[in-house]
């Protein structure tokens, strides 16, 4: 089934009850849904492996019940290789996409055994080289398909991102200058990937394909990145997995490679919710404004890429339009705090939650302390189990790392 979770499915009751445990701004994420979201993704691609973009959601316990489904992890920093090893996932199950990689995090990866590291520069072909690296690398490749829900996350076709097909070839091609061992291919097209986009999403699977069967060398796996949709708005159309599975091998032809595949918002996006409460309300002739706890310095998305997320007050759950042309804001002093624009709320007074749905990717890993607001709590769910996975900061902790200068 590609049923995708949506607000109505979760329990109001419980949801308030963790409310009244652990304050506001909340972030809940289930790990049921987790493994019920990775499970659906692996009986479409039963032959690929699966890495996990830990990007989405840095979460421990988010790591660690991938890591026992048997999924390996797709990490962009030293950070996400550090917590992925803290989760317990071992080096040889880890793929480092080194995007422009500060020198500390090519230390630390190079110094991990059995790591893949996939890189798209040659400067960093040479910085390996100069660091006497001898494990597995990848090649990222640009093949010019970009997709995904914003320009800014369509990296596809960004020359930032990978060599162009012909470099690659040409590197395949002296392999054995290398010390290194070539083992695999990557593309990336973008991050929220519609149905209606799958196309260009098939054409970089065509260009990894035939690079493939052009490699001197045989690569043991096409990693065709992640990137899969999942509806925010009530016009998104869920991605028919089976569908798109066998448009995906179609495209990539024959090969002998095995499939990597690295979902991020796919397998934690409906995972996760995000619980504010109302602070005030403002009845304007034009529009009501109605102010919360989280802001997007919890929730960022809405603020940087205009995303729509589904919101809905779980104190009062009426469906009644008494608050139409509502803008949900936080309180950050700028104008692009926004969460909801002009959505339709019930009836709601100060005090009530706010549950803010497909909150689990980019969601809490994208939080920041901007406006000197400390971090939200996050509590992971697990059937009856409930646990709280990260604790809410304090005022004290945003001046931890701060240091006062002697000469005043
Ligand atoms: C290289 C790479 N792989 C995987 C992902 C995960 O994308 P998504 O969360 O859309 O599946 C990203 C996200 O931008 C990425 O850059």
């Amino acid at each position: 089934m590609n049923g995708h979770r949506t607000l109505s499915d979760w329990s109001y009751g419980k949801l308030l009850s963790l409310v009244a445990e652990y304050g506001t701004p909340l972030y809940v994420i289930d790990l049921d849904r987790i493994r019920k979201n990775y499970r659906r993704l692996s009986s479409a691609f039963p032959d690929a492996n699966i890495y996990y973009a830990a990007k989405a959601n840095t979460a421990g316990a988010v790591l660690q019940t991938l890591g026992r489904m048997g999924a390996g992890i797709e990490c962009v920093s030293a950070g996400e290789l550090y917590r992925s090893m803290r989760a317990g996932i071992e080096p040889a199950k880890l793929l480092y996409t080194a995007v422009n990689p500060p020198d500390p995090d090519l230390d630390f990866a190079v110094d991990l055994s059995d790591i893949t590291i996939n890189i798209g520069s040659h400067d960093t072909l040479r910085r390996l080289s100069e660091r006497n690296y001898s494990g597995r690398i990848c090649l990222r490749i640009n093949t010019g398909s970009g997709a995904g829900h914003h320009k800014y996350v369509s990296t596809g076709s960004d020359a930032k991102f990978g060599f162009s097909p012909e470099q690659a070839l040409e590197i395949l091609s002296k392999y054995s200058s290398y010390d290194f061992n070539i083992v695999g291919i990557h593309a990336h097209a973008g991050s929220g990937i519609s149905p209606q986009e799958m196309d260009v999403h098939q054409n970089l699977c065509k260009t990894l394909g035939d690079i493939s069967r052009s490699s001197p060398i045989d690569l043991e796996f096409i990693d065709i990145g992640g990137g899969f949709g999942v509806p925010y708005g009530p016009e998104d159309t869920p991605l028919n997995l089976s569908e798109v599975s066998s448009k995906i091998y179609n495209s990539l032809g024959d090969t002998s490679a095995n499939i990597v595949l690295e979902p991020g918002r796919y397998i934690v996006a409906d995972a996760g919710i995000l619980l504010t409460t109302i602070n005030t309300i403002k009845y304007l002739d034009s529009h009501n404004i109605v102010g919360v706890d989280a802001g997007m310095h919890t929730l960022i998305r809405p603020a940087l890429y205009g995303s729509y997320h589904d919101i809905k007050n779980i104190s009062s759950p009426h469906n009644d339009s008494s608050l139409p042309n509502t803008t949900v804001t936080g309180p950050i002093c700028e104008s692009a705090d926004l969460l909801g624009v002009n959505i339709e709320l019930g009836a709601s007074t100060p005090g009530d939650i706010l549950a803010i749905g497909n909150a689990g990717a980019y969601g809490e890993a994208m939080e920041s302390q901007y406006n000197s607001f400390p971090r939200s709590a996050t509590v992971a769910i697990d059937g009856e189990n409930v646990g709280l996975i990260r604790k809410r900061e304090t005022i004290e902790d945003l001046c931890l790392y701060e240091n006062e200068v002697d000469w005043f």
